[in-house]
């Protein structure tokens, strides 16, 4: 049986060349989070898959997982990590966010918007994204970070096809549960109705 922090069993790994390189190094070894926390340090470049292949296809089914770091490291993660099927959700946040490259057939034109609740329809032109144009507008809701990571600004799609830009929503929260993050994702058509 494996230890369980509240109700969730939970595994911490962090990959540094040292632990004076390892982020909350000290926090993590000492703390009340230590006995969930194994260090990985020093792994020569080509070590790191084989770890992260280990540790991702021997998780329980429903697993969830989530990643921080540089882009290499993300990169790779993402790559092994998507062929694991027992993986429920994968969250992601980059460090520095990877070059923005559009999905099959997704476009940065002008589309409209409505607000479902509000009756309340917008133009959303090339250059803005949807929350600009709900913020100059005066419609009220939650943001942070702007750029897809934080996943506050997440609002359910009633109608149309969200052209996600995001690196916080899991597959699971895009399709089941109709998710977009309006401060950088788009539409694929002209229209999106969303539940505001
Ligand atoms: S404001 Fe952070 S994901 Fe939209």
């Amino acid at each position: 049986m494996q230890p369980a922090v509240g109700e969730m069993q939970l595994r911490v790994h962090s990959f540094a060349r040292s632990p004076e390189q390892a982020a909350f190094h000290d926090m993590l070894a000492g703390g009340p989070l230590a006995p969930h926390v194994r260090f990985h340090f020093g792994i020569e470049p080509n070590g790191v898959s084989p770890i992260l292949r280990e540790l991702l296809s021997t998780r329980h089914s429903g697993a969830h997982l989530y990643a921080c770091g540089p882009v290499p490291f993300m990169d790779e993660a993402r790559r092994i990590a998507e062929g694991c099927t027992n993986l429920a959700g994968i969250h992601w946040e980059y460090f520095t966010l990877p070059a923005y490259v559009p999905e099959a057939g997704g476009v940065s034109d002008a589309f409209t918007v409505r607000l479902a609740r509000a009756g309340r329809t917008f133009e959303v032109p090339a250059d803005k994204s949807i929350l600009q144009v709900l913020i100059e507008n005066g419609v009220t809701m939650d943001w942070s970070c702007m750029e897809g990571v934080c996943g506050l600004c997440a609002t359910r799609v009633l109608e149309g096809e969200p052209d996600h830009r995001d690196d916080v929503l899991s597959t699971e929260e895009r399709q089941r549960d109709r998710l977009m993050t309006v401060c950088c994702s788009r539409a694929r058509g002209g229209l999106l109705v969303l539940d505001l």
